[in-house]
């Protein structure tokens, strides 16, 4: 049986990383791609060479061509500038839409068939970025946020409750990070509902540093942001649609008739199966929830807009 192989744009922080969960889970063989000389050369053969130690067996090269990345089964860009202490993600747009139509074009031309994950910031329209230059069905586009941001809130949430991080299970929509729409209703631990351990006004205080998670490392770290959590994140994806697990999770997912978007990708749980997004999840929403849902997608298309005005 053929290996699949994954194309990771970008060989930073995140695409890096990336790289190594992939290859720890023996994913498939991986081509590491940067606009940098020797970086992804350089990167890809470390961790090649950690593979005698480590016991995986993953095929892993780098290089700052397309050629090498023909027929990939998942295309993850990673490429782009990210955070510096006191900035917006959205500020990285006018930089990331060059860069990300860039990767995206060359990409695509390789590997028309291939699922394109997207995780460059602001997250909701690079995935439109995405979706417009490569001219891919949108069920072949996704973007991570949703994940990551799941898994904060259920990282506090444990810290709080002082229980294992694996019997606590979360949802949340909407854009990524400061957008997000928070659904303590949908927040269990081991099936009980959160109010049961964690009072509404503390919980809140929870969800705010789970929407402020991105910021709080960018201020630790001071030169750049998180990515251990956010590559672990995009490598679930890649996993549930290499392996075609149809696991459910929250992603930034086309969204036409569902909740009534109208065309552009939100953050929603949906079905992640070997072609890509397989199916939006429609999750009822109360009055509250449905605002914010509302002002998050107001949001995302504002961004797009400003994306549309960059491609012409
Ligand atoms: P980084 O600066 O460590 O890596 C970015 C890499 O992209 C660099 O190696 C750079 O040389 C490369 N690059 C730039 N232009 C390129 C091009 N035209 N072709 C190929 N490679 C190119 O940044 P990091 O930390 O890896 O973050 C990458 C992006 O991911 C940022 O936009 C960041 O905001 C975003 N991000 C998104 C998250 C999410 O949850 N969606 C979480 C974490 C980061
Ligand atoms: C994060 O949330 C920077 O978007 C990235 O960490």
């Amino acid at each position: 049986m053929r290996r699949a192989k994954i194309t990771i744009i970008g060989a930073g922080n995140v695409g890096a990383t990336c790289a190594h969960w992939a290859a720890s889970k023996e994913l498939g063989d991986i081509v590491l791609v940067d606009i940098v000389e020797g970086l992804p050369q350089g990167k890809s053969l470390d961790l090649f060479e950690a593979s005698p130690i480590e016991g995986f067996d993953a095929g892993i090269i780098g290089t700052n061509g397309y050629d090498e990345t023909a027929d990939s089964d998942v295309v993850i860009i990673t490429s782009g500038i990210a955070r510096k202490p006191g900035m917006t993600r959205d500020q990285l747009l006018e930089t990331n839409v060059k860069i990300v139509s860039d990767v995206t074009r060359k990409a695509a031309e390789k590997s028309p068939d291939a699922v394109l994950i997207v995780v460059s910031n602001p997250l909701d329209a690079m995935v439109y970025t995405a979706c417009k230059v490569s001219g891919f069905p949108t069920q072949r586009v996704v973007g991570q946020a949703g994940v990551l941001d799941v898994a904060r809130y259920r990282s506090f949430i444990a810290m709080e409750v002082g229980c294992s991080i694996e019997d606590v299970s979360a949802l949340l929509m909407g854009g990524h990070g400061d957008d997000m729409v928070p659904l303590p209703r949908y927040t269990t631990i081991c099936g009980i509902p959160v109010s049961q351990f964690i009072p509404a006004g503390r919980l809140s205080e929870i969800v705010t540093r789970a929407r402020n998670g991105g910021a709080e490392i960018v201020g630790l770290l001071k030169t750049g942001s998180a990515y251990y959590a956010p590559a672990s994140a995009t490598i679930a994806m890649a996993e549930s649609i290499i392996r075609d697990k149809r696991r459910i999770l929250p992603c930034a997912a086309y969204c036409d008739e569902e909740y009534g978007v109208g065309g552009y990708f939100v953050g929603v749980p949906c079905v992640l199966g070997r072609g890509g997004v397989e199916k939006v999840i429609e999750v009822d929403l109360e009055g509250a929830e449905r605002d914010m849902f509302s002002a998050s997608v107001s949001h995302v298309k504002e961004l797009c807009k400003a994306v549309d005005g960059f491609l012409g």
